[in-house]
């Protein structure tokens, strides 16, 4: 695809690679996204890496090319603004996977921002996806104030989680099976069956990019290199079958106190995860553990003698839907309670726009489009992105006039219907 507005020239092609290397339009792309994210200037063979992982998800690369940039510019085959899309599943209810269209490497030059660019590549993006098939989009935003505007609503978050792992340190109950440190470079081979369990029962969680298990390992990290500080451990069900992993650095010794900083944790059952937590917390020389990507709703505080060794440190949004078909979206997720309500939502770029009923009996529900006139609540499409999963309460919402109740108590109704089974969270930023 190829449009043109003045010198600006939007470009949509396959991540590729040629040969050994990443292909000329891919390794200019990735060029523009290390740029764009402050990061160094990719090697060849870090740009091979990336374009192998990109093609293997079949990654959607948009480029925008400024075809009158001045003597001494970057090469005009580096794009002035980077854009990736990709499918991989949600759970959106304990073993209810929807497809979802993933946006990555949202990048405009410092020197051409604020002209608009970033608009025509995600409304062009969104339509497309929609074309498609695709009933929800999502994205991790590195900042909160952008996306809400093209109908995207933060509907996960992680809470950072810094444990004392001092002498206070105990679980009211030893974990079962055991652990064992294994070579980070090994993880890859296990993580997948690990992370596919989890993620089959976790709503919020989103299947992982090719990239993931290299990054999570140490393989290849963000700057190209390995990560010879990663350690990792394994847990093993009283089988004997892997059911969880952490990998971590030390913090270093200029850190007071020594910490250990988890880089990823995954676990299939409450054993594994309180059990990979000991081993975490039986480090010697280190007497506290970060990690940035906990839950909201984590199991340790619970299991912990003196819950007050854990303390969150930051709480951050991760997912950020947005709701390109209600239908198909609300009539694939599974319901805890019964119970009806209509609303309206207003979606200026149109795809989710109507007057709309809920249904749901028995565990199944069903949306459909209804006659305008009065409903129960009304909403802006970021709204009902952010409420779709349950993980956000519509009657925070409506405190905060986020969204608008035209018969009171409909607030509540909609946050008894929308009540996930199990809290909703997920551990992949992409
Ligand atoms: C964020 C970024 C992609 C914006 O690109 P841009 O081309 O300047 O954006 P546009 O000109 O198309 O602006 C689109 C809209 O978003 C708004 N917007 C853009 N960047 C914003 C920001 N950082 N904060 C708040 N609003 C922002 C604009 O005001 C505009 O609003 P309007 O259309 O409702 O009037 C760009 O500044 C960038 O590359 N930043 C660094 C990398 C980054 O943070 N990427 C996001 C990754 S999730």
């Amino acid at each position: 695809m190829s449009t043109s507005t003045q010198s600006l020239e939007l470009r949509t092609f396959q991540a590729g690679r040629d040969g050994e290397t990443a292909d000329g339009p891919t390794a200019g792309w990735l060029e523009a996204d290390f740029l764009g994210f402050l990061g160094r200037r990719p090697t060849e063979a870090h740009a091979a890496a990336l374009g192998g992982y990109l093609r293997e998800d079949g990654q959607e690369l948009t480029g925008v090319y400024d075809t009158a940039s001045p003597e001494h510019s970057l090469r005009p085959d580096i794009p002035v603004a980077t854009f990736a899309s990709f499918e991989k599943p949600l759970t959106v209810s304990p073993g209810v996977q929807l497809k979802a269209h993933l946006i990555s490497s949202v990048t405009v030059r410092a020197t051409h921002r604020r002209r608009g660019i970033l608009r025509r590549m995600m409304t062009e993006d969104l339509r497309r996806a929609a074309e498609a098939g695709f009933a929800v989009a999502a994205l991790t935003a590195s900042e909160a104030s952008i996306y809400r505007r093209f109908g995207f609503g933060a509907a996960t978050w992680v809470h950072e989680l810094t444990v004392d792992t001092d002498a206070r340190f105990a679980l009211m109950k030893a974990p079962s099976g055991r652990c064992s440190v294994v070579d980070p470079r090994d993880i890859p081979a296990l993580a997948g069956t690990v992370f596919d369990a989890f993620h089959a029962s976790q709503p919020g969680s989103i299947g992982r990019h090719a990239q993931y298990s290299d990054r999570i390992s140490g393989t290849l990290t963000d700057e190209g290199e390995e990560d010879r500080a990663r350690r990792a451990a394994v847990h093993y069900d009283e089988s004997g079958v892997v059911d969880g992993y952490v990998t971590y650095r030390f913090g270093g010794w200029e850190t007071k106190p020594h910490a250990i900083e988890v880089n990823d944790l995954v676990a299939a059952t409450g054993d594994a995860y309180l059990a990979l937590w000991q081993y975490l917390a039986s480090v010697d020389l280190s007497t506290r553990v970060t990690f940035s990507s906990g839950a909201p709703d984590d199991a340790l505080r619970w299991a912990l003698v003196d819950p007050r060794v854990l303390t969150v440190t930051n709480v951050e949004d991760r997912i950020w839907l947005r709701i390109l078909d209600p239908i198909a979206a609300f009539s694939a997720r599974r319901y805890t309670s019964d119970g009806e309500v209509t609303f309206r939502v207003v979606d200026s770029l149109g795809f989710a726009d109507g007057f709309y009923r809920l249904t749901a009996a028995e565990g199944a529900g069903s949306l459909e489009r209804i006659g305008s006139g009065s409903v129960d609540i009304e909403m802006d499409a970021w709204v009902l992105g952010a409420l779709y999963l349950g993980g956000a309460d519509p009657r925070v919402a409506a405190a905060a006039g986020a969204l608008s109740e035209v018969v009171p108590g409909s607030a509540e109704t909609l946050q008894r219907l929308l009540a996930p089974a199990v809290p909703v969270y997920c551990n992949t930023a992409f």
